[in-house]
């Protein structure tokens, strides 16, 4: 990710100054931020040259930043907004919760009535346990893995990432992919976490060869967040599933993004592949803090409490403070049965909405005659600019050698100088109107020429 100084250094490019002048409030909040807060953000994703846009507040498909600009949202909370920001029939039962408390901090109905519905929606999950972030989701899944097998390693994706979790802190980024992610990581991480290449049948095979009778698990977004929902392809998930059942390894999705977005059973269902354990966030918390593992029975069982075991024989999963405060129960209570309510009438509408997105994108890019490749999947879509027309983008060894991955950020850089707001990838809500998908297509193609011209970047 290419970051112009925050305080200058070097000329911003051309659509970084426009977005100086149309910014000063959150450039303001930015210097502030600078004197308390390293890099001035909390969350590495938020941060985008020159500084990170700061909102004000959002509803619908639209957000709104500190100088009062309105932008239509593609990234929607991370991808967790799948109604639109702050719907009423969410923050209705909410604002009525707030009348219990704020967090009481011991057992409470709604979370029996989210397990209830978490098992009902989602095909693997016979048992769940409620967490606070998909990070630490993504730590107990693996925690569970290897208490249940009792082996060590474990594989995961190129470019996966699962939160900034200790485990899975291996081959995460750009441009290197490569080793441990960054310091202050115990030495020899990369022998028990070891990555392989996502719709590789054959690097997958030599990863699980070579993890041979230590191998503990799989994790795997089903469609690669960082990748852009680069999609599973059948083969690939037919192959995870039937080599974990030969060798006895557990199975795990990673559907913190996918999770009741692609279906009402998320991925899983989309594809018709059935993990042993799956790790949830997102979506689940209703635009509320949230997380949670789940999956058979048999796995899940060995974190239950019982003081008759002993440390030997149990996993611990769970702990937080503000696991299953009922405000996050409450309004993933009132998405979830909204989603299973009307699932003939909300998946179709917000998979239409982007098909139609995607559709006029791929002709503005070959309008423009830039080659790309808009990868669709439900909601979801992202642009990969291709070194030539007709590469693939399957998984991020062809990323990096097919595409100019720094293009998506340039692209997304001049949406918020078109009143489009995203860093990469984006997500079709319930929210987004026809007239939405014409604004959006319209910034897109203005940007789109902008590129084409050969602007300088
Ligand atoms: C696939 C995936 N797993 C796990 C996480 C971590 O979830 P959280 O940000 O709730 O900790 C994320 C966050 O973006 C994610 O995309």
């Amino acid at each position: 990710m290419s970051k112009v100084p925050a305080n200058g250094g070097q000329a911003a490019p051309d659509y970084l100054q426009d977005f100086i002048r149309h910014t000063p409030g959150s450039q303001r909040l930015h210097r502030q931020a600078l004197r308390c807060t390293p890099g001035g953000i909390s969350h590495n994703h938020r941060f985008h040259a020159p500084y990170p846009l700061y909102a004000a507040k959002a509803r619908g498909s639209h957000l709104w930043d500190v100088d009062g600009q309105e932008y239509i949202d593609l990234w929607m909370a991370h991808y967790d907004a799948i109604l639109g920001h702050a719907p009423p029939e969410v923050l209705g039962p909410v604002q009525a919760a707030l009348a219990d408390g704020l967090h009481v901090g011991t057992a409470m109905a709604h979370e029996v009535a989210l397990a209830e519905r978490v098992c009902r929606m989602v095909p693997c999950a016979e048992q769940v346990r409620f967490c606070t972030s998909g990070t630490e989701a993504t730590m107990y899944a693996v925690r569970l893995a290897r208490g249940f097998t009792g082996r060590n390693v474990i594989l995961k994706m190129v470019g996966g990432w699962h939160g900034a979790n200790t485990d899975l802190m291996v081959d995460v980024a750009a441009p290197e992919y490569i080793g441990p992610e960054c310091k202050g990581l115990l030495p020899g991480l990369e022998r028990w976490t070891r990555a392989v290449q996502f719709n590789d049948i054959e690097d997958t095979a030599r990863g699980i060869r070579e993890a041979g009778d230590d191998w503990a698990g799989i994790i795997l977004e089903p469609a690669l967040g960082s990748g852009g929902f680069m999609t599973a392809e059948a083969d690939y998930l037919n192959f995870l599933r039937e080599e974990t059942r030969r060798a006895g390894a557990v199975l795990i999705f990673d559907e913190v993004i996918t999770g009741f977005r692609l279906a009402p059973g998320g991925a899983q269902e989309h594809f018709g592949v059935t993990p042993d354990l799956v790790t949830l966030g997102k979506v689940m918390g209703g635009g509320m803090a949230i997380g949670a593992v789940a999956g058979r029975a048999e796995i899940m069982s060995i974190s239950a409490v019982d003081p008759r075991k002993s440390k030997r024989d149990k996993v611990v999963v769970g702990g937080g403070t503000y696991s299953c405060n009922h405000l996050s129960m409450v309004a993933g209570n009132a998405t979830l049965e909204i989603l299973q309510r009307r699932a003939g009438e909300i998946y179709p509408a917000i998979a239409g909405g982007n098909q139609r997105f995607c559709a006029g994108l791929r002709n503005v890019f070959h309008d423009v005659g830039l080659p790309v490749h808009v990868n669709e999947l439900g909601s979801l879509q992202e642009v990969h600019f291709l070194k030539e027309a007709g590469l693939t983008v399957r998984n991020m060894a062809e990323m990096m050698e097919h595409t100019y991955p720094e293009k998506r950020l340039e692209l997304a850089g001049r949406l918020r100088n078109h009143g489009v707001f995203l860093y990469h990838g984006g997500a079709i809500s319930l929210a987004h109107s026809p007239g939405d998908i014409d604004a959006l297509l319209a910034a897109y193609r203005a940007c789109a020429e902008e590129m084409a011209d050969g602007r300088p970047a």
